[in-house]
C-alpha cells in the first residue's frame, strides 16, 4: 500500500475539491440516517393511533406528512450523493490525466537504450491498464472507503443512542465479518497480481502479432501464434477463475452474517420491547440500519481488492518513473554552429553484449566535409551514428564537438542543428507533408520549400502522382509507400531542417543506382557547408565522401579517400571489385 503514497501530491493538489466531496458524503449520510428515524416514528405513531376513535382522515393526514418528510430526506440524500460523485470521481479523472501525462513525459525522457530492452506491450500497459487501476482506487476506492467510515460513525452513534446492549449484540458478527474480509482480500490480492502479470504477457503477444503480421503470414506461422496466444489466454482464464471462486464465496458469506444480525435485532429487540426498554419502531429502525450498512460493508472486499490492485499498479508505475534516463541534457549554454567532430579512442559496449560494438575509434571531421562509413553488417556503423547523435554515451574515450566534450554541451541545441535519416525509416500515419515537416516546428514551412526538399530527395515526382499530393495520408488510414519512397521522404524530412550535421544511415539501400546518383549529387551540393556522415553498404554511395572509414568488428581497419583505398588493395577495394562485378552481371 506504500506505493500509493506517491499519489498524495495529487490528492493535495485537488484538496479543496476532495474536501467538498467529503462534506457532501457527510451531508448525504446525515439525510440517510434520518430516514430510518421517520420510519421508526411512523411505526410508533401507527401502533399508538390504531384505535376505533381515530378517524380515517387523521390517519391519512399522518401518512401523507410522513411521506412528505421521507421524500425530502431522499431528495437531500440523492442530491448530495450526486455532488459527491461529481467531486470525487472527477478528481480521480483529473489525477488520471495528470498521471498519464507524467508517465508519457517519462516515456519521452528515457533513452534509446531503455527502449531497446523493453517490450512494447509492457510499456503500453503502464499508461493504460496500470493508470486505470490507480484511478479506480482514487475514484470508487476512496469514495466508498470514506463513505463507509462516515456512514458507520453515523449509524453507530444513532444506534447507541437508542439502546447500547442491542447495538453491541447486533454488531457482534461484525468482527467475524472483518476477519473474513481481510482473509479473502489478501487471497484476492495474490490472485489478481497473477492475473495482471498474465494480462501484460497477453498484450505483448497481441502487440507483436500486429506489428509482425506480415512476417507471420509470410512464414505461415498463424497457427503457432494462435497457439501461443491461446496458451496465454488459457493461463489468464485459469488465474481469473481462481479469483472468481473467491469472489463468489464472498457475497453469500456476507449475506449470511448480515441475516444473522437482522435475526438478532428482531429477537433481542423483541425482548427489549416486551420489557418496555425500546419501542417497536426502534426494532424497525435497527433492521433498517443493519441493511444500510450491508452494501458498504460487503463492498469492503471489493474496495480492498481495488486498492490492492492499484497498489500493485502504482508500484509498477513508480518503478518506471524512478528509472533515470542515462543521457540527460545538463547544459543550457548556447551552441555555435557545429564545426567539428572528433572521436578520441572511443569504445562502446552494449549492456548485454560480450564484445565492443565500437572499439578504440578515432577520427576527426570538419565543417564542409563528408565522412563515408562502410563495413560488413554488424560492424558497428549504426552504433557509431548513435554515438554521434548522443543516443548512446561511449563506454570509454571521448567525443568532442567544437573541441568540447559532447557530454557537456547543450544537447537540445546540438540535436536542433542535426538531421538524421535512420536505417529503419519511421513515418507517422499522417500526411506526407506533415511527415516531412515533422522535424521543423519553430517556423512555418510553405509548399515551395516542401517541393524544393522533395526534389532534392528525388521523391517529388512520386508525391505528384498522388491526387492529393502532400496531403496524401500515409499508413493505416491511407496509402502505403515503397521502401525506397519511404527512405526518400525520410531524407527530405532531414534536409528540411537545414542541418549543420547530417547523418545518413544506409538510407539509399532501397533505391536503384540511378536514383541514388541523383540524390547523392544533390546531397553533395548540400554538404558543402555542413558536415555529413554517410553510412552505406554500397561503395558507390561513398564516392563523394572526402574521407572513408572501413569498420570491422567496431574497429577502424582502413581509412582514406576512395582513390587511396582502392589503390591499397585491402578489404575496401575487395568490396568494390565485388560490387562492380555484381552490377555488371
Ligand atoms: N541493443 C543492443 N544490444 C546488444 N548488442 C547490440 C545492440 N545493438 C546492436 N548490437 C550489436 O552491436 C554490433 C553493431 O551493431 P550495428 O547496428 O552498429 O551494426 P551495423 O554496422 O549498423 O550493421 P548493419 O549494416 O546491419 O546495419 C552488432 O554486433 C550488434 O549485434
Ligand atoms: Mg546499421
Amino acid at each position: 500500500m506504500k506505493s500509493l503514497s506517491y499519489l498524495n501530491k495529487y490528492l493535495i493538489k485537488y484538496k479543496w475539491r476532495l474536501l467538498f466531496g467529503v462534506l457532501c458524503i457527510i451531508a448525504s449520510n446525515y439525510f440517510g440516517v434520518e430516514m430510518p428515524k421517520i420510519v421508526k416514528g411512523a411505526v410508533n405513531d401507527f401502533i399508538g393511533n390504531i384505535n376505533p376513535n381515530e378517524t380515517f382522515k387523521n390517519i391519512a393526514f399522518l401518512s401523507l406528512k410522513l411521506f412528505g418528510f421521507y421524500m425530502l430526506l431522499s431528495l437531500g440524500k440523492g442530491f448530495f450523493l450526486f455532488l459527491t460523485r461529481q467531486s470525487i470521481i472527477i478528481v480521480s479523472r483529473f489525477i488520471e490525466y495528470d498521471l498519464k501525462n507524467e508517465v508519457y513525459e517519462q516515456y519521452q525522457k528515457l533513452n534509446y537504450s531503455f527502449y531497446k530492452k523493453s517490450k512494447t506491450g509492457d510499456l503500453m500497459n503502464r499508461i493504460s491498464e496500470d493508470v486505470s487501476q490507480v484511478r479506480m482506487y482514487l475514484g470508487p476506492g476512496l469514495m466508498y472507503t470514506i463513505n463507509l467510515v462516515i456512514l458507520f460513525a453515523f449509524c453507530i452513534t444513532t444506534m447507541l443512542r437508542i439502546n447500547v446492549s442491542l447495538t453491541l449484540i447486533v454488531l457482534a458478527p461484525l468482527p467475524v465479518l472483518s476477519f473474513l474480509i481481510y482473509k479473502v482480500s489478501s487471497k484476492m490480492n495474490a490472485f489478481s497480481k497473477a492475473v495482471q502479470v498474465e494480462q501484460s504477457l497477453m498484450s505483448t503477444i497481441v502487440q507483436e502479432t500486429f506489428s509482425g503480421i506480415r512476417v507471420i503470414k509470410a512464414y505461415l506461422r498463424e497457427r503457432e501464434m494462435n497457439q501461443k496466444f491461446n496458451e496465454s489466454a488459457e493461463n489468464y482464464k485459469a488465474k481469473t477463475m481462481k479469483l472468481v471462486v473467491v469472489n463468489a464465496l464472498f457475497m453469500p458469506t456476507i449475506v449470511f452474517l448480515i441475516g444473522l444480525s437482522n435475526l438478532l435485532a428482531i429477537y433481542y429487540g423483541g425482548l427489549l420491547t416486551y420489557s418496555k426498554q425500546i419501542t417497536p419502531g426502534d426494532i424497525v429502525a435497527f433492521v433498517y440500519f443493519i441493511n444500510m450498512l450491508t452494501w458498504p460493508f460487503a463492498s469492503v472486499g471489493w474496495v480492498t481488492s481495488i486498492n490492492q490492485r492499484a497498489a500493485a499498479s502504482q508500484e509498477r508505475i513508480n518503478e518506471f518513473l524512478r528509472i533515470q534516463p542515462e543521457i540527460v541534457n545538463t547544459s543550457d549554454k548556447p551552441l555555435g554552429n557545429i564545426s567539428s567532430i572528433e572521436f578520441k579512442n572511443v569504445s562502446f559496449k552494449h549492456e548485454n553484449a560480450g564484445i565492443d560494438a565500437i572499439s578504440n575509434l578515432s577520427f576527426a571531421l570538419k565543417s564542409g566535409e563528408t565522412l563515408g562509413i562502410v563495413g560488413r553488417t554488424g560492424s558497428g556503423k549504426s552504433t557509431l551514428l548513435n554515438l554521434v547523435m548522443r543516443q548512446l554515451d561511449p563506454t570509454s574515450g571521448e567525443i568532442l564537438v567544437n573541441h568540447e566534450n559532447l557530454k557537456s554541451i547543450n544537447l537540445d541545441a546540438y540535436r536542433r542543428q542535426s538531421g538524421v535519416v535512420p536505417q529503419e525509416v519511421f513515418l507517422f500515419s499522417d500526411t506526407i507533408g506533415n511527415n516531412i515537416k515533422f522535424g521543423v516546428n519553430e517556423r512555418e514551412v510553405d509548399e515551395k520549400e516542401l517541393i524544393e526538399v522533395t526534389k532534392k530527395a528525388h521523391v517529388y515526382h512520386n508525391i505528384q502522382e498522388f491526387s492529393t499530393g502532400f496531403e496524401t495520408i500515409l499508413g493505416e488510414r491511407g496509402v502505403n509507400l515503397s521502401g525506397g519512397q519511404k527512405q526518400r521522404i525520410s531524407i527530405a524530412r532531414a534536409l528540411l531542417r537545414k542541418p549543420n550535421l547530417l547523418l545518413l544511415d544506409d538510407c539509399l539501400s532501397a533505391v536503384d543506382t540511378e536514383t541514388e546518383d541523383i540524390i547523392l549529387r544533390s546531397l553533395a551540393e548540400e554538404s558543402k557547408e555542413n558536415m555529413t556522415l554517410i553510412v552505406s553498404h554500397r561503395i558507390s554511395s561513398l564516392r563523394f565522401a572526402d574521407k572513408i572509414i572501413v569498420l570491422e568488428n567496431g574497429a577502424k581497419i582502413e581509412e582514406g579517400t576512395h582513390e587511396e583505398l582502392i589503390s591499397k588493395a585491402g578489404i575496401y577495394s575487395e568490396m568494390y571489385e565485388k560490387q562492380l562485378a555484381d552490377s555488371e552481371k
